[in-house]
């Protein structure tokens, strides 16, 4: 989408003008005659840009401004002046305007004055819209649960939120760990500071402690420079150390440490490093039975769990899967951008029963599925469950199809978000494409590859090509 403008004058001949000019652009172009006029259809339509000669009779381009502005603080107003209006146009820029044309313009002056002001008004308003589902995405409302188990969850999470209390988080794959972790770091006082995650489960040894502690040059083989761990980055925050269950014992050891002497050298060093630093941890692991078995430290176990959450099972805690159903098909529907489909009574019926051994997390992606793949006005149990219905007649055509365009809905989810994930990551280092693939740590050719093949562009500033 190119963008929307408004385009407004007295003058029928310049709205005209300019909405030939601007539509040829690929904008979609509406015009008002007065100002009057015009807030009416700002406060009807969903506009990017307005553009406003400033003396009109009645309501004039500067109070029209205000208007919009009040309205809308992303709208951008783009003033038209008459020639020798500079005190005005310069007045209007203090009042918001994005920026002044003066009279008379050419085509092409007026063509790159909106593709810049376009580009910028777009850029924050996604801006606004990510940040706000960043922020709302941490909030509990986004914790869907009205299941005893779950309410006990949100209970002790607002218990300990004000403190600096570790706390260890239990429960299966996807049955909703991290989220929770969020919610405690964002309601606690640290929530200004970083919240940084580590997955102990996925190196070796010599990386996850690197990972954690950072390390120095020379370390080991393949340390060619300093790097800081996860505990430094975490610093003033909170630690996330996911799949702690699966962290090598020599690295428990060091952990320990870390926690009972809040200080710790990078690996290969011995500079103590002093960090303040509140720990999460989360496991789908039976920390005790691994205890009893002497693949956990006693000691360090007690240090994680001074209060414990167990998250159970989604078929131990049916009750919420109609309200989880509920928010997965609104959000997949806006992300996908398309209407929001209800499940027939037999699909509903089936999630109430489906084992979902695969929790939270399978039933956030048969919905979404479901909701690509249905194509009557309700989803329906083959929409969740494909052909594993054994109820469901199929023709031969019918069933060598339906696996593909199962594929061709998961494919698109995935890609969507490593889009998402990617774009972020480059954003933060200013599409610097190697400090984002350190961050994530990946190759940068992968990296590059992998934004071929999304069609994500980055600015690289400074990032020469390998
Ligand atoms: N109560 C819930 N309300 C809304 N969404 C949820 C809930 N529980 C889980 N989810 C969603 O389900 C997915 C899996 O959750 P999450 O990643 O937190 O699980 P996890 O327990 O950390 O899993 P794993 O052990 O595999 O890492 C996420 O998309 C999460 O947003
Ligand atoms: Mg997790």
């Amino acid at each position: 989408m190119k963008g929307r403008i408004l385009v407004v004058d007295d003058e029928r001949a310049m709205q005209l003008a300019l909405r030939g000019l601007l539509s040829k652009e690929g904008y979609t172009v509406e015009t008002a005659g007065s100002g009057e006029e015009a807030v009416g259809k700002i406060e009807g339509g969903d506009f990017h840009l307005v553009i406003t000669d400033l003396s009109m009779t009645g309501m004039d381009g500067l109070q029209l401004l205000q208007r919009a502005r009040a309205f809308d603080p992303d709208l951008a107003v783009v003033m038209i002046t008459a020639y020798g209006s500079e005190k005005i146009a310069v007045d209007a820029m203090k009042a918001g305007a994005a920026d002044y044309i003066p009279k008379p313009f050419d085509n092409d002056e007026m063509r790159v004055l909106v593709r810049k002001v376009m580009e910028n008004s777009l850029l924050r308003r996604d801006h606004r819209r990510l940040l706000a589902q960043v922020q709302g995405s941490y909030a509990f409302d986004q914790i869907i649960g009205r299941s005893p188990a779950m309410l006990r969850v949100f209970e002790a999470v607002q218990k300990v939120a004000d403190t600096d209390i570790t706390v260890l988080i239990r429960g299966d794959s996807g049955t909703g760990k991290e989220l929770v972790a969020n919610a405690l770091h964002y309601h606690s006082p640290r929530r200004t500071k970083p919240m940084v995650k580590v997955n102990c489960a996925a190196f070796s040894r010599e990386l996850v402690e690197s990972e954690l502690f950072g390390h120095e040059k020379g370390a080991f083989t393949g340390a060619v420079a300093q790097r800081e761990g996860k505990f430094e980055a975490a610093d003033g925050g909170t630690l996330f150390l996911d799949e702690v269950g699966d962290m090598p014992l020599e690295t428990q050891a060091k952990l320990l440490r870390a926690i009972q002497e809040k200080e710790f050298e990078r690996v290969g060093g011995n500079t103590p490093i002093k960090v303040d630093v509140r720990l999460i941890a989360a496991t789908n692991h039976d920390l005790e039975a691994q205890v009893r078995a002497g693949k956990f430290r006693e000691d360090l176990y007690y240090r994680l769990k001074v209060v414990e959450l167990v998250i159970p099972p989604l078929a131990e805690r049916r009750e919420d899967v109609p309200d989880l159903i509920k928010r997965f098909l609104t959000d997949a529907a806006e992300r996908f951008n398309r209407p929001v489909k209800p499940l027939s009574d037999d699909a509903l019926r089936a999630c109430m029963t489906h084992p979902w051994k695969g929790n939270v997390r399978e039933l956030k992606s048969v919905v979404e599925q479901a909701l690509l793949l249905a194509a009557g006005a309700e989803i329906s149990t083959a929409d969740l469950f494909g052909g594993a219905t054994p109820a469901r007649p199929t023709n031969a055509a019918a069933a060598a199809d339906l696996p593909a365009t199962f594929k061709d809905a998961k494919q698109r989810i995935v890609e969507d978000f490593e889009r998402d994930f990617l774009t972020r990551a480059l954003a933060r280092h200013g599409g610097n494409i190697s400090k984002a693939a350190e961050e994530i740590g990946m190759y940068r050719q992968n990296l590059q590859q992998k934004m071929r093949e999304l069609g994500i562009s980055a600015s690289d500033d400074g990032d020469a090509p390998a």
